[in-house]
């Protein structure tokens, strides 16, 4: 099943949103296989975000995902990534649409409060970058019958 990479930013752990968050990717119907608390390294964010190493805001963009503690979780479920990319909302949170989580929380571009994989293939590798296998856990959900066709 698709797999996607939520982190929940420094801002939103800052700013107490963190259940708020998790609770809109839940209720959507989204499974969670992982989750921690713990604060990116320099070295895991450059990785990370390594499609955009050379851009004027890599440095910026480095220094707010590590800047204090985030809470990353893995999801899975039937078109999980296109799903949690439009529960999170654009890019751009004076662009996202009210109802998601920037267009509802977020102003600016640099505090858009959460991250979500961009494509199938970055969700496998990006689960995979912060988690190993031993800290994901593959489990029948009691509700999923009523979730997944
Ligand atoms: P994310 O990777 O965090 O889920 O966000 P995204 O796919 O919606 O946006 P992306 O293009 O991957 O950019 C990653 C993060 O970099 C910051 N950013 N700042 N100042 C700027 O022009 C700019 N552009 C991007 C944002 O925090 C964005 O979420
Ligand atoms: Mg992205």
């Amino acid at each position: 099943m698709e797999r996607t990479l939520i982190i929940v930013k420094p801002d939103a752990v800052q700013r107490g949103l963190t259940g708020e968050i998790i609770r809109r990717f839940e209720v959507r119907g989204l499974r969670i296989i992982g989750m921690k608390f713990l604060q990116v390294s320099r070295e895991l964010a450059e990785k990370h975000y390594d499609v955009h190493q050379g851009k004027p805001f890599f440095e910026g963009l480095v220094k707010y995902i590590t800047s204090s503690p985030v809470v990353v979780i893995a999801l899975e479920g039937t078109n999980a990534v296109a799903a949690a990319r439009k529960t999170i909302g654009a890019t751009r949170p004076n662009e996202a649409e009210a109802g998601t989580i920037r267009g509802d929380l977020a102003l600016e571009i640099g505090r858009n409060l959460v991250h979500g994989s961009d494509s199938v293939e970055n969700g496998q590798i990006e689960v995979a970058n912060f988690f190993s296998a031993g800290e994901l856990v593959s489990w029948p959900r009691n509700t999923d019958p009523w979730i997944f066709e």
